[in-house]
Formats: structure tokens, C-alpha cells, sequence
């Protein structure tokens, strides 16, 4: 799924945009967005675990060239709330750190309010990104929550993609969510 989204992310993003990852955890993601910028345009990175952010900026610091680490901002917050005002992408790798600790996995509440925020901010064109891990149950409940919500949005202004893998039982999701 994490190449799946990758993949299409290649598609949407374009140099000079404003792209977010809201779970940024190691960074590994963000390395991805900021190289499809090109070097113009920004990419965020929330996460609430400061451990996560720290290790985020040494390992782009180490990956990113000095002109592409300037488009990096990391922020130690959750993203229940963005500071950005519109973006091109943002996206979500929900659960926990691989090696991290399980307990500061993402939850259905703060995620269903971040990603109807994440919505309004997204420009025309633009798309929200979502990997779902189904198989622990905190993740379970997370995507049916989101799965309920992006039903109910409307037609003319969403194309709403689910993509599952349907002969592996509770594995990853991918939710694409892009905006007319
Ligand atoms: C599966 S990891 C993300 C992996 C990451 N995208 C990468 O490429 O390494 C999920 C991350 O979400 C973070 N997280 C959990 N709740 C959050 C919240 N409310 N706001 C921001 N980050 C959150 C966790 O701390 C964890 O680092």
C-alpha cells in the first residue's frame, strides 16, 4: 500500500506546492514528498511524538541536499489542527512506529477531526492520502469511521478511491480522497 500511494502522489504533486504529512513518525514519507517538490514549494510534517520529530529531522538532514532540507518544516503538535491555510496533499500513515511504542497509535477521534479539516483545506486538484491498518482494533475502528464519513461527501466534489488487498484478510488499506 505505502508503493500504491506513493505512486500516486507522483501523479498529483507538482513543484511549488504545499504538501503535509501529518503522521511524519521516522520521515520516510516526507523524504518521498520532498523530492517530488523539486526544489520549490514546501512539506510539513506533524507528529506528536517528539521522538518521532527528532528522528524525522536527523534523517533528512542526512538524506535531503541543503537547498531541498529548506523546504522542510517539522511540527511537534497533533494534527487535529493545521497551521497551513490550503494545501496540494496531505497525507496519513495511520497507526504506530514500527519498533515504537504501540500505545501512541493514532486515534479514531483526533484522525476523523484532522482529516475534515484536512478537507477543507485541500485545494482543487488537490488530494488527501490515507493508509488504514484494520488489523489492530484501535485501526479497525479508525477506517470504518472513515469510511462512514467520505461516503457521505458530496459526488460533484470528491472522487473517493478504497483500494484493499481482498485476498489478505485485515491488511492495509489505501483511502484517496481528490478534490474537483
Ligand atoms: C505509522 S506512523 C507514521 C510513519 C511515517 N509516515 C513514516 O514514513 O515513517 C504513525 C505516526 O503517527 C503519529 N501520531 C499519532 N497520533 C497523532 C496525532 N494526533 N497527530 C500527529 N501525529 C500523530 C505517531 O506518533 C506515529 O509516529
Amino acid at each position: 500500500m505505502t508503493q500504491l500511494a506513493h505512486f500516486f502522489w507522483k501523479e498529483w504533486v507538482e513543484p511549488g506546492d504545499i504538501l503535509i504529512d501529518a503522521t511524519c513518525g521516522n520521515g520516510q514519507d516526507l523524504l518521498v514528498l520532498v523530492k517530488l517538490l523539486k526544489g520549490k514549494g514546501q512539506a510539513i510534517g506533524y507528529d506528536i511524538q517528539k521522538e518521532a520529530i527528532d528522528q524525522s529531522h536527523a534523517f533528512l538532514k542526512n538524506q535531503l541536499s541543503q537547498e531541498e532540507f529548506s523546504l522542510v518544516k517539522l511540527r511537534h503538535a497533533s494534527h487535529e489542527t493545521f497551521e497551513e491555510t490550503s494545501a496540494k496533499l496531505i497525507v496519513y500513515n495511520l497507526g504506530y512506529l514500527p519498533r515504537g511504542n504501540k500505545m501512541k497509535t493514532t486515534a479514531t477521534d483526533s484522525t476523523l477531526k484532522s482529516v475534515q479539516h484536512a478537507c477543507n483545506l485541500i485545494v482543487k486538484g488537490g488530494a488527501v492520502s490515507i493508509t488504514c491498518y484494520p488489523g489492530h482494533e484501535e485501526g479497525g475502528r479508525e477506517e470504518k469511521a472513515l469510511l462512514d464519513y467520505v461516503q457521505k461527501l458530496s459526488p460533484s466534489q470528491w472522487s473517493i478511491l478504497y483500494n484493499q488487498w481482498v485476498n489478505r484478510k485485515n491488511s492495509p488499506s489505501l483511502l484517496l480522497l481528490m478534490k474537483q
